[in-house]
C-alpha cells in the first residue's frame, strides 16, 4: 500500500489537447519544441495560465535563504542533500526546483505512467524555480541549529523548498537528504572521481514492488537505509571523522568548513514527511546526535513495532486530516509512554501532498493525476506546518528566538487544527 492514496484522475487528454499545438507527430517534440524560440513564449505564456502569479512563498523570517546541493563520495554510498541556509545578502540567482529531467521520469514511473508523461512534466514544470539564491556564500557571525530533512516515497530532495527556505529564513541550516534506497522517483551519483569529472551519472530510479513481494519487508529495509542516510549526513556536515577536508563532488563551490564552522552541534533535529516522517522516528533510535523530531504526517507502516516505544527524544506528529487512518494512529500512539514528550496536530482539510512544493502550484496537470488541494488553502497549511515546527524547535532544542509565539500550535489551538487527531482509535 502506498501512503498518498493517489486518486488517478488522470486526464491524458487534456494533456495532449494542450499540447497538440506542437507538432505531436514529431518524434521527439520536445526536443524539437525546445528548439524554437515561439515555443518558448508559448510555454512562458501556458505556464502563467496554469500556475497563476503563485509561486513558493519567500522565507518568513529575518534571513536571506541560500541553497545549494552538496555530495560527498562515490557511488550508490555517497550521501547527496540539498542546502538551505542563511546567506549574505547579496544578488543572486533564484533556485532551479526540479533541477534535472531524469526526476520527472521517476515520478512518471512512481505514478505508474509511460515515461513520456515525464517529458510532459518536464515541459511544464522544468522551468520552475525557488525563491532561495542558489549558492550564495553562508551568513557568518552565528552558529546556527541543524535540521535533517527526509522526503516522501516518490519524492527527492528538492521539493520541500517551501518548508526548508521557511525555516531558514529563520536561522536553520536544513539539509534535505535524497535517499539511495530506490523510494525516491529518481536520484543520481557518481561510480568514481572520473565520473564526477566528466559529469558521468549514474541514475537510480524508484523500484516498483514486484508481485509476490513483501512489502513490510521491503520498507523496513528502506527505512532502515533512510536513517542511516541520515546519520551519514550529519557525519559529513559535522566533519566527524574527517581526516582530510571535505570535498563537494560536485561542480560547485562551497566552502564546506565554514558551513561545519557554523552549526551548533548541540542544537540538532530531524525531520520528515510521509516516509520521511518514519525516517525521522527510525533515526531518533538510532542516532541520539538527534535532539527531537518532526514526523509530518508520517506514513507507519515501514517501522518495527519494537521501535516505536524505544526512543525518548521528543517528537511531534503534524497530521493531514484526510491522509490518516485508524492502523496509522494507533502505531503513533505506540511511540507514547510516561515521561517522553509527544504532541500530535491535525491540520483540517489538508491532503497528504500539502506539504510538498507543487501543491503551493496553480497546477493543473499534476492536479489531474494525484490530489494536490485540500480543502484549507496550502499556504496556510504549509505556513502552519512551519511556525508549529518553529515553536516545537525552539522548546527543545533551547533556542533563544521568539518562536514560542506559536506555543498554542503545538496545542492544536487554532482554527484550523484538530489537538491530536480526528481518527478514532478507542474501541479498538
Ligand atoms: C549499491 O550498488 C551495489 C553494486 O551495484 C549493490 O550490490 C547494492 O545493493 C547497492 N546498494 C544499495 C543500498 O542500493
Ligand atoms: C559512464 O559510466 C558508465 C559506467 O558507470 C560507463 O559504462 C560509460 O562508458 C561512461 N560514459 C562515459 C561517456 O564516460
Amino acid at each position: 500500500m502506498l501512503p498518498p492514496k493517489l486518486h488517478a484522475f488522470f486526464c491524458l487528454c487534456s494533456c495532449f489537447a494542450l499540447v497538440h499545438t506542437f507538432d505531436w507527430q514529431d518524434l521527439n517534440p520536445v526536443t524539437h519544441i525546445k528548439s524554437s524560440a515561439w515555443v518558448s513564449k508559448i510555454q512562458a505564456q501556458m505556464g502563467a495560465a496554469l500556475f497563476g502569479q503563485i509561486k513558493i512563498p519567500r522565507g518568513s523570517g529575518p534571513y536571506s535563504v541560500g541553497c545549494t546541493d552538496l555530495m560527498f563520495e562515490y557511488t550508490n554510498k555517497s550521501t547527496f542533500l540539498r542546502l538551505y541556509y542563511p546567506s549574505q545578502d547579496d544578488e543572486y540567482v533564484e533556485t532551479l526546483l526540479i533541477p534535472n529531467e531524469e526526476y520527472f521520469f521517476g515520478t512518471s514511473k512512481y505514478l505508474g505512467m509511460h515515461w513520456f508523461m515525464g517529458k510532459i512534466l518536464n515541459f511544464f514544470y522544468g522551468s520552475l524555480t525557488t525563491p532561495a539564491n542558489w549558492n550564495a556564500r553562508l551568513r557568518t557571525g552565528e552558529k546556527y541549529p541543524l535540521i535533517v530533512f527526509s522526503h516522501g516515497i516518490g519524492a527527492f530532495r528538492t521539493i520541500y523548498s517551501a518548508i526548508g527556505i521557511d525555516l531558514a529564513s529563520h536561522g536553520f541550516i536544513v539539509a534535505a537528504v535524497e535517499h539511495r534506497d530506490q523510494s525516491a522517483s529518481a536520484t543520481y551519483y557518481f561510480n568514481d572521481q572520473y565520473a564526477a569529472e566528466t559529469m558521468n551519472k549514474t541514475w537510480l530510479y524508484f523500484k516498483t514492488l514486484k508481485q509476490g513481494e513483501d512489502e513490510e519487508t521491503l520498507r523496513n529495509e528502506q527505512v532502515q537505509q533512510r536513517a542511516k542516510e541520515c546519520s551519514q549526513a550529519l557525519n559529513y556536515i559535522l566533519c566527524t571523522d574527517c581526516k582530510k577536508p571535505m570535498k563537494n563532488v560536485l561542480d560547485i563551490e562551497f566552502d564546506l568548513k565554514q558551513l561545519t564552522d557554523s552549526i551548533d552541534r548541540n542544537k540538532i533535529a530531524i525531520m520528515g514527511h510521509s516516509f520521511g516522517a518514519a525516517t525521522t522516528i527510525q533515526a531518533l533510535h538510532d542516532d541520539q546526535r538527534f535532539r527531537c523530531g518532526i514526523a509530518v504526517d508520517a506514513w507507519m507502516f515501514p517501522l518495527r513495532e519494537e521501535v516505536l516505544s524505544r526512543f525518548s527524544q521528543p517528537l511531534f506528529f503534524i497530521n493531514a486530516e484526510h491522509f490518516q487512518y485508524r492502523a496509522n494512529i494507533i502505531k503513533m500512539k505506540k511511540c507514547y509512554s510516561p515521561g517522553k514528550e509527544r504532541k500530535m496536530i491535525t491540520i483540517r482539510g489538508a491532503v497528504h501532498l500539502n506539504f510538498v512544493d507543487i501543491s503551493l502550484l496553480k497546477a493543473t496537470i499534476l492536479g489531474y493525476i494525484v490530489t494536490l488541494k485540500g480543502e484549507i488553502d496550502a499556504k496556510v497549511v504549509i505556513d502552519l506546518n512551519n511556525k508549529a515546527s518553529l515553536a516545537f524547535l525552539q522548546k527543545h532544542l533551547e533556542l533563544q528566538k521568539g518562536f514560542d509565539q506559536w506555543d498554542y500550535l503545538i496545542e492544536g489551538e487554532d482554527d484550523n487544527l484538530i489537538p491530536g487527531t480526528n481518527i478514532d482509535t478507542t474501541n479498538h
